[in-house]
């Protein structure tokens, strides 16, 4: 077939199974909204065909990520001497932090697990908040810590680990540890009191981990850097580029203030790859891949596109609208918002008043009526044993004039359901 056809069967094929993920009024993950800069930088990134992997297969994606890197740490506040894996996303950061954990509190009770694997290893202990993302556990069980075998913590109403029962948690195991806090709770956006836990965490020499995944970047507001307070502490974070920052999809950061252990970890040699990178930083020390994507052009793009003070507003404005679209729909008879909303997430239920299973029906049915509108577009969480809509707002396009059309559509789709027009 001539390559024109190509592309224009694939573009035809594919149209009715695209997701408008992209698009100002999608609100029902937490995905940035790829921004024009960060597509243009991946379209070069894919005609460039640069092997990212290595300073010898693209001196310029080594470069691009050393200077993303440096740029990053200044913006998210974080020790300068940090190393950072480009990683897939936000799944694959926590991966390689966790391994690079792994690695070093067996180091500290004289197993070499990069050499000599699990098999009679002393055991480590996992504390983690019982309302961590899914993506953790799952990051868990690749590395052969198991996702059940974790001890897991109680939370409080918006998913904040509960600092006492980590206190006791820690108190009852001996031998390696490693605690796993998390910055903005994928349905309310709630941050762990990480002062307090980076204390329970360090006095017994355990490594803290935190999955910041969108939660991170209230860093890089000084409205709400509060919310991260002590955050800093930590051992390692993971954050997403492709969320707040906007970037295409393939673009998160593994951050690790012990770069030997990082390394350790990541790091391997061949003997067709020459030794160094010309003075920069060697890209396949830090994360599992070696070719693969360059992933330090959009990064870079999106930083030197927005700078810290369009982050900041960014961010802000985010936060602000969210909190617009909550108190809209909470404004509105037999309307639950379910969390106070502190960053840019809520969770919100239909049908106040009414027995549990009712509510968890009537919330599905606006769910269902508002995405067959096609104004916006929202889908079902579950909160708590409770079926919620879940709202996020954080796609650069989305405006103050979106929000509102969206809640229009929402609060109309809602008085229709509850007035029995849709379900009866
Ligand atoms: C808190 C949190 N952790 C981890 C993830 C997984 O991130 P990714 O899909 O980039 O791997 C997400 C995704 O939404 C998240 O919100």
């Amino acid at each position: 077939m001539a390559a024109p056809y190509v592309i224009q069967q694939l573009a035809h094929g594919a149209d009715a199974g695209l997701m408008g993920a992209a698009g100002p009024r999608f609100f029902a993950k937490v995905m940035g909204g790829s921004h024009p800069v960060g597509v243009a930088a991946d379209w070069l990134t894919s005609m460039w065909g640069q092997n990212g992997g290595s300073y010898h297969g693209s001196p310029a994606n080594a470069v691009a990520e050393q200077i993303a890197a440096q740029w990053l740490l200044d913006l998210l506040s974080l020790p300068a001497d940090c190393s950072i894996g480009f990683t897939t996303g936000a799944t694959m950061a926590s991966f390689v932090c966790l391994a690079a954990a792994r690695s070093r509190v067996l180091r500290q009770v004289g197993w070499n697990v990069d050499a000599g694997g699990l098999f009679g290893a002393p055991a480590i202990s996992v504390c983690i908040g019982n309302d961590a993302h899914a993506a953790i556990f799952a990051v868990l069980r690749y590395l052969g810590l198991g996702h059940d075998r974790v001890i897991r913590i109680p939370t409080d109403d918006v998913g904040r680990m509960q600092v006492g029962a980590l206190s006791s948690a820690v108190a009852s195991c001996d031998g390696p540890l490693i605690v796993i806090a998390q910055a903005g709770q994928i349905n309310t956006g709630a941050f762990d009191p990480f002062n307090e836990i980076a204390d329970v965490a360090h006095r017994r020499g355990g490594w803290l981990h935190v999955d910041g995944a969108f939660g991170l970047w209230a860093r890089a507001s000084p409205a709400l850097f509060r919310l991260t307070a002590g955050i800093e502490q930590a051992d390692s974070w993971a954050v997403d580029g492709h969320k707040w920052l906007q970037t295409p999809f393939d673009s998160g950061y593994a951050i690790v203030r012990d770069e030997q252990a990082h390394r350790e970890a990541m790091g391997f040699e061949a003997s067709y790859l020459p030794p160094g990178g010309g003075g920069c930083r060697e890209p396949f020390h830090y994360v599992p891949e070696l070719s693969r994507r360059a992933r330090g052009f959009a990064t870079w793009a999106l930083i030197r596109l927005f700078g810290r003070s369009g982050i900041a507003a960014m961010i802000e404005q985010h936060c602000l609208l969210a909190r617009r679209m909550a108190e809209r729909l909470g404004s509105e008879p037999g309307v639950e918002i379910l969390n106070r909303v502190e960053l840019n997430q809520f969770v919100v239920q239909f049908g106040t008043g009414q027995p549990p299973e009712r509510r968890d029906q009537l919330t599905r049915a606006v769910i269902e009526s508002v995405q067959a509108a096609g104004i916006c577009y929202v889908a079902e969480a579950t909160w708590h044993d409770r079926l919620v809509m879940r709202f996020s707002v954080i796609s650069w396009a989305t405006t103050e004039a979106d929000i509102d059309r969206s809640a229009d559509s929402i609060v109309a789709t809602w008085r229709e359901v509850s007035a029995g027009k849709t379900l009866g």
